[in-house]
């Protein structure tokens, strides 16, 4: 197959949700359909129970089984399928903002009780700022939810994005009927059924048509009606290239846990998704169907044995084929690598490849070269774009609580903050350590694992920062005096961009005024991102 048939033929996307909005019911429903597991169950929720939050072998387990469904491929409908998974719990969020750097399209699953819930809000923003295209799904239509137009408007509203419906539900909760198909023009019966397979579909011309009263009493028929014709009127026309540059999500409504709508979302997504297409580089763009390959590290997993200290390094390939064996250069560290067994993950089952095309994700065993963002290409000097650090939310200082093992301490940072476990800033004079996070338990997955891996052993100092900004200016005199100005608020992230800890909102905008010429990021990834002003 030529390469340009090899990428029309791919789908890498993620699904994300607020947890417990049903994303791992929806992805073990969609590897049924693709068979690439037998049984329901089979996929193991990556969930760390709210209880267990600082349990180590809660931690522990968490990492065993993201490594396993970091990513599923399989194939369906002539097409191959990679679903990269994010991690449900809220402290691994910049997790999951990384991972949406590496696909092409996005499924937002939403409970139809809850709406729009805060972790949806957020993955969201990231979605908006890489023009990223969305599905939504709204879950658990079996239950007593929100009036589906209350809904639509609350989509609009809180997430930024115009929204289109493709299916229409008929009631919902004990009286759920089933779903119209605006878009195909089917009726799709509902039956609450956790065992069944696939949609019964039944294929009428109109909703107008009355042969639609087989299926449906009077009643519904005649709601169908009116609100059919309330969203053609209010809603636009779906529009393909709308929702490819991300300004529209369409809405499909189901049950997944009762398999219901799931064939009609996923035939549906494979209509209308895009296929890998171009990356931003920094100095050019990179179409997939360049026969030279390129691709870039968006997360780091860590050997689970303590005997074997090699990691995996999960590869997006942007374009050309990556071929085994074969030597490519590693832009950052200017340097030739080959690798002898790369994997590939089909279910939870690892496989060595031989060769991977655009959209494919591969496993790199890595004995400490790789970096999240770190770029490979067959010799070109690239770096791609878009793997950004949002700002920390929770701020620590590291003291080393045994001096002897300072040279440890100061590998098991670097090493763990390379692996994105959280973002490490440092303060001169004196190599201070700063961590930032998202959430309390990457302090815990820190400690448990410099004690575990590296034998050092070290505490953490509260610190009273409310956000870390990146700092640009187009006057360098005034970033040099704002840096001196304000020594303890100072810091160096990983490639040595100076950072402005701010204690609180009011300090950052009193900041903003005094210094007029500074802009304060609070995502790495200056350009996107807008300044606070
Ligand atoms: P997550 O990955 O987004 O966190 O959610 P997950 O799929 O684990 O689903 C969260 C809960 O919602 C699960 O129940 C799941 O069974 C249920 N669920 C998923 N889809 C539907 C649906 O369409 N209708 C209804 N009524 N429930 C749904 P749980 O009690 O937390 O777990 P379990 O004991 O069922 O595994």
């Amino acid at each position: 197959m030529s390469l340009i048939e090899e990428i029309q033929k791919r789908r890498t996307f993620a699904i994300i949700s607020h947890p417990d909005a049903g994303k791992t019911t929806l992805t073990e429903k969609f590897l049924l359909f693709g068979g690439a597991i037998q049984t329901a169950g089979a996929v193991k929720s990556n969930k760390i129970k709210k209880s267990a939050s600082s349990d180590f072998m809660e931690i522990e387990r968490q990492r065993g089984i993201s490594v396993a469904t970091s990513v599923m491929a399989f194939s369906y409908g002539g097409k191959q399928i990679n679903i990269l998974d994010t991690p449900g719990h809220k402290d691994f969020a910049e997790d999951t903002y990384r991972t949406l750097t590496a696909v092409d399209s996005v499924i937002l699953v939403v409970d139809c009780v809850k709406g729009v819930e805060e972790q949806t809000e957020r993955l969201m923003e990231v979605c908006r700022m890489r023009n990223t295209p969305v599905i939504i799904f709204v879950n658990k239509m079996d239950r007593e939810g929100k009036d589906p137009f209350d809904l639509l408007d609350e989509l609009e509203e809180k997430l930024n994005i115009k929204v289109r419906p493709l299916s229409w539900p008929i009631s919902q909760g004990q009286t759920f009927q089933g779903v119209y198909n605006l878009y195909r023009k089917n009726l799709n019966l509902f039956k609450p059924d956790k065992t069944r397979i696939a949609d019964e579909v039944v294929k009428i011309s109109d909703v107008n048509d009355d042969s639609i009263l087989q299926f449906l009493s009077e009643k519904y028929v005649s709601n169908l009606r009116t609100e059919t014709e309330l969203i053609e009127g209010v809603y636009e026309t779906f529009k393909i290239e709308r929702y490819l540059s991300g300004e529209v999500a369409p809405v499909f409504f189901g049950s997944a846990i009762n398999n219901f709508g799931i064939q009609e979302l996923l035939e549906t997504f494979l209509e209308i998704a895009p296929p890998p297409s171009e990356r931003e580089a920094e100095s050019r763009v990179i179409h997939a169907s360049e026969p030279k390959m390129t691709g870039f590290v968006f997360k780091i997993h860590a050997n689970l044995d303590p005997n074997h200290r090699d990691r995996i390094a999960f590869l997006r390939i942007c374009s050309g084929k990556f071929e085994r064996n074969k030597f490519y250069h590693h832009t950052r560290l200017d340097k030739n690598l080959r690798f002898t067994s790369p994997a590939s993950f089909i279910g939870n089952d690892k496989q060595v490849i031989e060769e991977a095309w655009p959209g494919d994700v591969i496993g790199l065993f890595d004995s400490g070269n790789f970096k999240i963002g770190d770029t490979m290409t067959e010799g070109e000097d690239l770096f791609f774009k878009g793997i950004p650090s949002f700002s920390p939310e929770i701020f620590r200082e590291l003291v080393n609580r045994d001096p002897f093992k300072t040279k440890q301490l100061e590998k098991g940072v670097r090493q763990l903050t390379d692996e994105g476990v959280a973002q490490l800033f440092l303060q001169q004079p004196g190599n201070r350590k700063i961590i930032g996070t998202v959430g309390e338990l990457q302090f815990d997955v820190i400690r448990f694992r410099l004690e575990h891996e590296y034998g050092a052993s070290c505490d953490f100092m509260p610190l009273r920062f409310f956000k870390a900004c990146w700092l640009t200016s187009t006057d360098k005199k005034m970033l040099e005096d704002f840096i001196r100005v304000k020594g303890t608020q100072i810091g160096y992230d990983k490639d040595d961009h100076p950072v402005f800890f701010a204690e609180s909102e009011w300090a950052l905008r009193t900041n903003q005024n005094a210094f007029p010429a500074l802009s304060f990021h609070f995502t790495s990834e200056y350009k996107r991102a807008g300044n606070l002003t």
